[in-house]
């Protein structure tokens, strides 16, 4: 089987290599890899940036999504056939991660999905909603669960309520859709007036362009009558949360998700105590969260918005382009059909 590997820290370090394709033995399943979809982390973690001390070679992506291949003995949970997505966590099963529960990622501690099958334990899988294509399905095992967690899980949105997500990546246009199908409004902050049109055309009520206006959590707060967004997606951090604060209902709820405009909070706790702010700290989400948010995906027909795919030869091109930052949604490796 064909396996993309990281010998060495570096985009250009990327290798495809032949490897024997595994059997599942008792208590296994066997996955064909169809689709790989990548996530700001990956490219971090082949350029050597999020874990340096890391051991290589790395098979890397986290998400994906293939069929079951074949299953060993013993294995009732799965059959051939069945389209499934590999856990980010792949032991965190429900509940909040106790013990080691949360110490193996995929595509880094444990073998990702940029290689053609896989050996899996069922409780390391979950199937994918029947609405979903494989490149769709591919999407959501990182970026979906992780907006999930913050509009339903952590914030519980509803009919009415109001969204803030920030910018058009992979996991602001998941908040996007499931809010949405859970009923709400939603104001998503872009740099581009081009990529908010798209988030418009996606069922977004409202854009701001968070360069052109600054002040874009006041602006938000405004475009609700006043009252202030019930949850906010936060993925810039320390650059972003005075305005996310700026934008809050009384007893709103802010997933902290990234960092990318600095690590820092810069708030004060009287901005926070002023409006009984709820700040969740989200790192993806377990195996229920999971099955939750694909039985939400089914009924409400949610499909990822799919910015560009590619073979799987062009994996790194894939991982560049996410770092290049012109994406709208979700980048797409597919892996059986080169
Ligand atoms: N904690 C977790 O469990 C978890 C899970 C998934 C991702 N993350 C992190 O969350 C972040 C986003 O992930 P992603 O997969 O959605 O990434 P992505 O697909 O690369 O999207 C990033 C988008 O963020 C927007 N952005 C960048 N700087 C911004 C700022 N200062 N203010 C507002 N928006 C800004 C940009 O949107 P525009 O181009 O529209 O301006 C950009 O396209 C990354 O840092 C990632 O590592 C964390």
């Amino acid at each position: 089987m064909r396996v993309m590997q990281l010998p060495a820290f570096g985009l250009d370090q990327l290798q495809m290599v032949s490897l024997p394709t595994p059997e599942p033995g008792p208590g296994e399943v066997l996955v064909r890899f169809q689709a790989a979809a990548i996530n700001y982390r990956d490219y971090q973690i082949v350029t050597g940036e999020f874990a340096p001390a890391a051991d290589l070679p790395i098979v890397p992506c986290s998400d994906g999504a293939g069929l079951v291949a074949a299953v060993g003995d013993g294995v009732t949970e799965l059959a051939v056939g069945d389209l499934v997505c590999p856990l980010f966590f792949p032991h965190w099963q429900s509940g909040e991660a106790v013990g080691n529960e949360r110490s193996v990622s995929s595509g880094l501690e444990a073998p990702g999905t940029l290689r053609e099958f896989g050996i899996y334990r069922p409780a390391e899988l979950a199937r994918a909603a029947g609405n979903l294509t494989a490149a769709e399905a591919a999407c959501f095992p990182c970026a979906g669960l992780t907006a999930w967690n913050c509009v339903h899980t952590l914030a519980g949105i509803g009919p009415g309520d109001w969204v803030l997500a920030q910018g058009t990546g992979g996991v602001a246009l998941f908040a996007l859709q499931f809010a949405k199908a859970l009923g709400a409004r939603v104001i998503i902050s872009s740099s581009s007036d081009v990529k908010l049109e798209r988030a418009l055309a996606l069922g977004a009520d409202h854009g701001i362009n968070y360069v052109a206006e600054p002040e874009w959590g006041i602006r938000a707060r405004e475009l609700t009558g006043g009252q202030g967004v019930n949850c906010v997606v936060e993925i810039g951090g320390e650059g972003t949360l005075p305005q996310s604060v700026a934008a809050l209902h009384r007893g709103g709820h802010i997933g902290i998700v990234g960092y990318l405009a600095g690590i820092g909070l810069g708030l004060t706790v009287f901005d926070l105590i002023e409006r009984n702010a709820s700040l969740h700290g989200v790192s993806v989400g377990n195996r229920e969260n999971f099955v939750a948010m694909m039985a939400c995906v089914e009924e409400q027909r949610v499909q990822p918005a799919i910015s560009a795919e590619y073979a799987f030869a062009d994996a790194p091109a894939a991982l560049a382009d996410i770092s290049a930052g012109q994406h709208f949604g979700k980048l797409v490796v597919n892996i059986a059909e080169d």
